[in-house]
C-alpha cells in the first residue's frame, strides 16, 4: 500500500478522483502535515468543524499568505495596472468580515430570494426550450452555467448582453484559484481580472450618478460602520466574490447533480415518482459533489486539533468534501441516496463566521433546476459519442469540464 506521503494532492489523477486520498487522510491522520507541500490537510468532519468554527485561531486572511511575494513578475506587471486585491468577506476575519458582509446580506436573505421563484423557474424552462428539440445537450454551458449567471446579473443590474464576458472573467478567477495554472495561464487570468475591474469600476461610477434598484447601487450607497463609503477596490472585491462564489459553485452543483441522477437511474426514478424528494436530493448532491471541495485557513497561533499540533503560520487546507463523506457521520458515505435522513448535515456551505452568503439562493436555484430537468428530460443519459465526463483540475473548486447528454427529442 502506498504511504500517505506518496500521494501528490496536485496530481491531476488525484484531483480527478480525490476520494481514496481523502479516505486515507480521515482514517490515518485527520489533521496531516504533508512533508512535500508543507500544507496541513484537515479531513474528518469533527476536525473540519473544529477548525472553521474557531476563526480566531484559523484565519481566512489567506490572500496575502498565498499571493503577494510569490506572484511571478509577469503576473504582477499585469495586476499592477488594476486595483489592488483587498480582503473583504471571504478573505477577511470578524469583525471586519461582518462589516462587509452586512452590506450585501440583505440582497440574499430568504425573503428577497423567495421573490425570485418565478424568475428562476422561467429561466430554467427557457434554457431547456432552446435545446429540447435537439435530443442532445452540453448541459454545463447550455444550462448549468447560464442559470446562476443570468440570475446574478439580474440582481446586480447588468445587461444580459454583457454575459459572455462574465463567463471569461469567471474562468480567470477560477484559474487564479486553481493552484494549477502555468505562467501563461496566470498572466491570462490576471488580464481577465483587469477587464472585470475596468467594467465594474465604470458601472459603479454610473450608479453613483444614477442609482437604481440593484446590488451595484446598494454597494455604491453602502456606508462602512455608517461612516465611510466603500472604496473601489473593496467594492470590486465584493463583486468578484459574488460573481465567482455564486456562479461556479452553483453551476457545478447543478451539473454534478444531473450526472449523479443519470448514473443512478434507480434514485432518479424515486424522485420522479415523488417530487417532494427534490429538496433532499439537493442536500444529497451538495454532500456528495461538494463544489467547494477545499478552502484555506492560516493558523494565527500554535494550536492542537485531533491530537495534532499545528504551529503558528501553518497553511491549512480544510477538505469540506472529505468531511461530507466521513463514515462516522454518514452511513455508507459514497452511496448516492436521495432519501438519506441526515443529508443536510453536510458542510458544503461551510460553517461558522464564513457560512455561505448565498446558500439560500443556491438551494433555490438547484431545486428549481432539478424540478425542470427532471420534468422535461426524465430519461436523459450520457451521450456515448463523447468521452466520459471529467473534472477541471482545481485544488479548491471541483466541477465538471462538460456534461454531454442525450434524450428523446
Ligand atoms: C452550490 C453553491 C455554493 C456552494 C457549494 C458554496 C460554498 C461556500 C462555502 C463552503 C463557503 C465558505 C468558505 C469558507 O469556509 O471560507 C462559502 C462562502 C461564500 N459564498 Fe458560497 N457557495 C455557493 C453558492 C453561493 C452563491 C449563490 C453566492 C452569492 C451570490 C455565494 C457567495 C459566497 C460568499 C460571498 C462567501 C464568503 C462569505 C464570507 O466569508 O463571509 N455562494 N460558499
Amino acid at each position: 500500500m502506498v504511504a500517505l506521503s506518496d500521494f501528490n494532492p496536485f496530481d491531476p489523477a488525484v484531483l480527478e478522483d480525490p476520494w481514496e486520498f481523502n479516505r486515507r487522510l480521515r482514517s490515518e491522520a485527520p489533521v496531516y502535515r504533508d512533508p512535500n507541500t508543507g500544507i496541513t490537510f484537515v479531513s474528518s468532519y469533527a476536525a473540519v468543524s473544529e477548525v472553521v468554527r474557531d476563526h480566531e485561531t484559523f484565519s481566512n486572511r489567506f490572500g496575502a499568505a498565498m499571493g503577494g511575494a510569490s506572484m511571478p513578475e509577469e503576473v504582477r506587471e499585469v495586476a499592477n495596472e488594476g486595483y489592488p486585491a483587498v480582503d473583504t468577506m471571504l478573505t477577511a476575519d470578524p469583525p471586519e468580515q461582518r462589516r462587509f458582509r452586512k452590506l450585501v446580506n440583505k440582497a440574499f436573505t430568504a425573503r428577497r430570494v423567495a421573490r425570485l421563484d418565478g424568475k428562476v423557474e422561467a429561466l430554467a424552462n427557457g434554457l431547456i426550450d432552446r435545446f429540447v428539440a435537439d435530443g442532445r445537450v452540453e448541459l454545463l454551458s447550455q444550462f448549468a452555467q447560464p442559470l446562476p449567471l443570468e440570475m446574478i446579473a439580474g440582481q446586480l443590474g447588468v445587461p444580459t448582453d454583457d454575459l459572455p464576458q462574465f463567463r471569461r472573467w469567471s474562468d480567470g478567477f477560477v484559474a487564479q484559484l486553481s493552484g494549477m495554472a502555468d505562467l501563461e495561464g496566470q498572466v491570462n487570468a490576471a488580464r481577465m481580472i483587469l477587464e472585470f475591474q475596468k467594467y465594474f469600476a465604470e458601472r459603479l461610477e454610473e450608479r453613483a450618478k444614477e442609482p437604481r434598484d440593484d446590488i451595484l447601487s446598494d454597494i455604491v450607497n453602502a456606508r462602512v460602520e455608517d461612516e465611510r463609503p466603500l472604496d473601489t477596490a473593496e467594492s470590486l472585491s465584493i463583486l468578484q466574490q459574488i460573481l465567482v462564489a455564486g456562479n461556479e459553485t452553483t453551476a457545478n452543483a447543478i451539473a454534478e447533480g444531473m450526472l449523479l441522477m443519470v448514473k443512478h437511474p434507480d434514485q432518479r426514478a424515486r424522485v420522479l415518482a415523488d417530487p417532494s424528494l427534490v429538496p433532499n436530493l439537493v442536500e444529497e448532491v451538495l454532500r456528495l459533489a461538494t463544489p467547494t471541495h477545499s478552502m484555506w485557513r492560516v493558523a494565527t497561533r500554535d494550536a492542537e486539533v485531533a491530537g495534532t499540533e499545528i504551529p503558528k503560520g501553518a497553511m491549512l487546507m480544510v477538505r469540506y468534501a472529505s468531511a461530507n463523506r466521513d463514515e462516522s457521520v454518514f452511513e455508507d458515505p459514497d452511496r448516492f441516496d436521495v432519501t438519506r435522513a441526515n443529508a443536510d448535515e453536510h458542510l458544503a456551505f461551510g460553517l461558522g463566521a464564513h457560512f455561505c452568503l448565498g446558500a439560500v439562493l443556491a438551494r433555490k436555484e438547484m431545486k428549481l433546476a432539478f424540478d425542470a430537468l427532471l420534468a422535461r428530460l426524465p430519461e436523459a443519459r450520457l451521450d456515448p459519442s463523447h468521452e466520459a465526463p471529467k473534472h477541471r483540475p482545481n485544488i479548491l473548486l471541483r466541477g465538471l469540464e462538460s456534461l454531454h447528454l442525450q434524450f428523446a427529442a
